[in-house]
């Protein structure tokens, strides 16, 4: 079985977890909190070297504000509780998306993990949140704009490479599979740009409910794929 190297995951199905349990939604985003877990774990055992996933998207700000607010102190407990354990297994924890629309409280734990795992070598995690590809991508366009206003890059100098450096995923390779959990078979704004060529994988299995043996099942799709790149096969 071929391993990604950069596995990328819309964790759908929470709300619908919680909802066939009569349980409150927010009991469904903390099971899949305890998913998010496993599923790091798996992924450092299968020497997965980057996994992204879509903890909060641009568009999830518009959910009721009692979820939002449920949504963010579930990754503050989190960030507290698992950061000493990304520490001990070699994890790195980054962030993309526009982190200044987050509560203070959140950012500074955010800062914070990511300061105390930032030497982490077996896996980067990165954690989108209040992530969207297309706001990503003007913040980019802006970041841009203002160095041709400089006189620092003339236009001619904005390559795809410089582009992609511009992005939030800077320094990170394009996933080369998106799985995507919840049973839709879209892409949410999700890493529009950097999936330019990555191989998807849509399954039924609800967040909460997705374990390792669904990973592996992902990835043996995944090495049944004949990547191309817009090429003719070898
Ligand atoms: C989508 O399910 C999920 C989210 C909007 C939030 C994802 C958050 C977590 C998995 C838990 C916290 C994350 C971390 C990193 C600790 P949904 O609510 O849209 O489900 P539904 O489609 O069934 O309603």
């Amino acid at each position: 079985m071929e391993i990604p190297r950069h596995i990328a995951i819309i964790m759908d199905g929470n709300g619908r977890w919680a909802q066939r349990r009569l349980l409150p939604r927010a009991a469904g985003h903390r099971e899949g909190a305890k998913t998010v877990r496993r599923i790091v774990e798996a992924c450092c055992r299968l020497g997965v070297g980057w996994l992204t996933l879509y903890a909060f998207s641009t568009e999830n700000w518009k959910r009721p504000q009692a979820e939002v607010d449920a949504l963010m102190a579930l990754l503050s407990r989190f960030l507290v509780a698992e950061t000493p354990d990304m520490i001990a297994n070699g994890i790195c924890l980054r962030v993309i998306g526009d982190q200044e629309r987050l509560p203070a409280g959140v950012c500074r734990n955010l800062k914070e993990s990511c300061e105390a795992t930032a030497g982490g070598k077996s896996l980067i995690l990165t954690l989108a949140l209040s992530y969207g590809g297309r706001d990503e991508i003007v913040r980019a366009a802006r970041k841009l704009a203002a160095e041709v206003q400089a006189g620092r890059l003339a236009p001619d100098g904005i390559s795809e490479a410089v582009f992609a450096e511009a992005l939030d995923s800077a320094a990170c390779p394009d996933p080369d599979l998106l799985i995507r959990t919840g049973g839709e078979q879209r892409i949410s704004n999700f890493l529009l740009w950097q999936m330019a060529y990555g191989e998807m994988v849509f399954t039924t299995t609800l967040w909460p409910d997705f374990d390792e043996m669904d990973l592996r099942a992902a990835c043996e799709e995944f090495s049944r794929r004949s990547r191309r790149f817009g090429r003719i096969s070898a």
